[in-house]
């Protein structure tokens, strides 16, 4: 009889704790956390991987503020930014935030300018 007790308690301890996981809503607290991405969001979510790897070690990794040694970069122009990675330029008539003339140009990311500026100018 106690032993039939006790294989009942287990098998309900083991119910309970399947319910108990299987039942967890701890992912979907967030309903939105499930809808897949806009274009918008991924270009943003690529941005911020390049920026990371290619600008961040200088530049600020919160983007509206001053970095090592580049300046805040929150509100560049998609042509600043091409001017100035492609080519190591500025735009006509723009007027640089530094005269240092230290950043390299970045050729190799001449497909990444979208995402770049999509990231560096998203609301955060
Ligand atoms: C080696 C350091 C370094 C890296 C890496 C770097 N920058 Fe810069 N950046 C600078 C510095 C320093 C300036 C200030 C002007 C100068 O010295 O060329 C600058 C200026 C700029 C400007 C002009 C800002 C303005 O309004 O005058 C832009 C835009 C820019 N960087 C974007 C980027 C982006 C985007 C990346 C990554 C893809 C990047 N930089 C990577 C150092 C860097």
């Amino acid at each position: 009889m106690i032993k039939q007790n006790v294989f009942l308690l287990r098998v309900g301890f083991l119910g309970f704790l399947f319910l108990s996981v299987s039942s967890c809503q701890c992912d979907r607290a967030d309903s939105t956390k499930n809808a897949p991405l806009s274009a918008e969001e991924t270009l943003v979510n690529k941005g911020r991987l390049v920026y990371q790897a290619n600008c961040s070690a200088c530049h600020n990794s919160n983007v509206k503020m001053n970095g090592s040694q580049g300046p805040a970069l929150f509100g560049s122009s998609k042509e600043l930014l091409t001017a100035k990675i492609l080519d190591g330029v500025y735009p006509e008539g723009y007027a640089p935030k530094r005269s240092t003339g230290l950043m390299p140009k970045l050729p190799h990311l001449k497909n990444d300018i979208d995402a770049l500026h999509a990231f560096i100018n998203a609301a955060q």
